[in-house]
């Protein structure tokens, strides 16, 4: 249901025609031009603007989603482009609203990314957008599973498009606002939104990204006590939620307020706390209070007894299993956490990133509707294999093993070590490398050494720059064996001071510090890269 012409945005003059009293607002603007109410007032047209040449960005759409790979019912491996194409569950006019929409953000992020400044670098491009167009298939295998109908599966694919398209380091806890926003926008430029059929999908694609905030519950509950007890100045996350009601000292209140806040949010389906019609959670005025200083007005839930709710629940498994259960999810994790990123993610190790994927899996998973959670566990079991090999190679890596005579050790390149570290964990662990383990195809193995390639140039720049990997001086006693630990790997690294700015303050490490925690964004970075490379590995193992 695609109109022909592309609509330009709509003038926002109207505007001034809306301030009148609340309710006659809302069928004033509802009569007027819904889009301009559901998407802010164009708010985002300057990020998502109309595609200039449909047909370049829809080529260069497709050339990008020959990297995304992705498996079919009958064990191919493919892309996500011709998957959808080929199996035209989705009729033809609804796949291309669904390319439309993701050759719009994909220049959106290009846009973003070519403009961000230094340290946000790869943020968009490399997160954002990659995580988008590896959703679009889980989302799709979720709508399949739910026996969504063909503008049903549109809807829901839309949904998780547009759902981060407007989420910055700044935003987070009102990214699904802002990305519902841009979708009405977006949509307002392919679909004649004076039209009823229009309309409503705009209207629940609108509702489905409002709601899929929900997830992960307890990490999402968590992150809004976390900034309210920051804005409040009411101490940390554990003294807020540890603090009890009978404690008089200043401040109880709004503890008290916080904790029934994150209580709340963290169980989205208890029918306790949400209003009568299941929609939203049900927060006291006071609690209303609190939540508007930190900008959320509301908090929209898809209840499985709602049964348009299956929407927003195909985009959050395809969210969730992205995001928990496969490799690529656990490189954006990885990715997102530890060193040079916020307070909250300064993990020990890259361990401890990984776990944290892990803990997010569980909780995401309590939310999913019960046909959906055999998708989420193939895929954990597909992952926790691929980290395990990933682990393996890297421990190899960073053992300080080299072969050859001692003497060269140290003029051996980084592509070599990688090369005798794989060949050593293969020798070490041949079950886990098995061939016959995996479907996989010439893509994914092309790919796989593109990878190693890669973690080889990385550590041929470090040698080039640094010189020798910066292992902790052992200890005199130390009597382990191998070149000693490595921060960040085996053993804690020691994070820089933040100034009141939250800004780390890099001199605050001596300098043998600073060079471990500069390598140990190089881990984190090979970590990314080995994981994403078995994003093209499927499991073929019996379970
Ligand atoms: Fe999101």
């Amino acid at each position: 249901m695609d109109a022909k012409a592309e609509k330009k945005p709509k003038s926002t003059k109207k505007s001034a025609e809306a301030v009148v009293e609340p309710k006659a607002k809302k069928s004033a603007v509802a009569v007027l031009d819904p889009i301009q109410e559901l998407s802010d007032n164009y708010r985002w047209r300057e990020i998502l603007p109309p595609l200039v040449d449909e047909a370049r960005s829809i080529s260069a759409l497709r050339a990008d989603l020959a990297d995304v790979p992705v498996l079919t019912n009958d064990g191919k491996v493919t892309n996500v482009y011709h998957k959808l194409e080929s199996e035209s569950l989705v009729q033809r006019q609804d796949r291309m609203s669904v390319w439309r929409c993701l050759a719009l953000v994909r220049e959106a992020y290009l846009q973003l990314e070519s403009s961000a400044d230094e340290g946000v670098k790869g943020y968009q491009w490399n997160m954002n957008w990659k995580h988008t167009r590896a959703e679009v298939d889980q989302v799709y295998e979720a709508c399949k599973i739910l026996n969504l109908s063909s503008d049903e599966t549109r809807d829901a694919i839309i949904a998780s498009i547009f759902s981060d398209s407007i989420k910055n380091r700044g935003n987070f806890i009102v990214h699904n606002v802002h990305g519902s926003q841009a979708a009405a926008l977006a949509l307002s430029y392919f679909w004649d939104t004076t039209k009823e059929e229009y309309l409503q999908s705009v209207q629940r694609i609108v509702l489905a990204i409002k709601q899929h905030q929900i997830a992960p519950p307890e990490f999402m509950a968590r992150t809004v006590a976390v900034l309210l007890a920051r804005k409040l100045k009411l101490g940390t996350f554990e003294q807020v939620i540890r603090s009890s009601a009978s404690d008089e000292r200043e401040g109880t209140t709004n503890k008290y307020l916080v904790r029934s806040i994150y209580n709340k949010i963290g169980h989205p389906f208890d029918e306790r706390y949400l209003t009568p019609d299941l929609a939203r959670v049900q927060f006291t005025d006071e609690e209303r209070g609190l939540l508007s200083q930190i900008g959320i007005d509301d908090w929209w839930v898809p209840h499985p007894k709602i049964n348009s709710s299956k929407i927003a629940h195909a985009l959050i498994t395809g969210d969730h299993s992205i995001n928990y259960n496969n490799p690529d999810g656990f490189a954006k994790i990885a990715l997102i956490r530890g060193p040079a990123t916020e307070a909250f993610f300064e993990d020990a190790t890259i361990y401890d990133s990984l776990e944290s994927a892990m803990a997010s899996f569980s909780d995401s998973f309590n939310i999913l509707l019960p046909e959906v959670r055999p998708l989420a566990l193939h895929g954990i079991r597909r992952t926790h294999k691929a980290v395990t090999r990933v682990m393996r190679m890297m421990t190899e890596l960073f053992s300080g093993v080299v072969e050859g005579p001692r003497e060269s050790a140290k003029n051996i390149k980084g592509r070599e070590l990688v090369a005798q570290a794989l060949d050593r964990a293969r020798r070490k662990n041949p079950e886990i490398f098995a061939a016959e383990l995996s479907y996989t195809s010439d893509a994914g193995h092309k790919y796989q050494d593109r990878s190693l390639e890669r973690v080889g140039c990385l550590l041929e720049e470090w040698q080039e720059t640094f010189g020798e990997i910066p292992f902790s001086i052992r200890e005199v006693n130390s009597n382990e064996p191998g070149p000693g630990r490595l921060p960040f790997w085996n053993s804690p690294l020691k994070y820089p001071k933040r100034n009141e700015q939250g800004q780390i303050i890099i001199d605050s490490l001596t300098p043998y510090e600073q060079k471990q925690f500069a390598f140990a964004q190089r881990i984190r970075e090979i970590a990314v890269e080995l994981l994403r490379a078995e994003q093209w590995f499927f499991s073929n193992a019996p379970e």
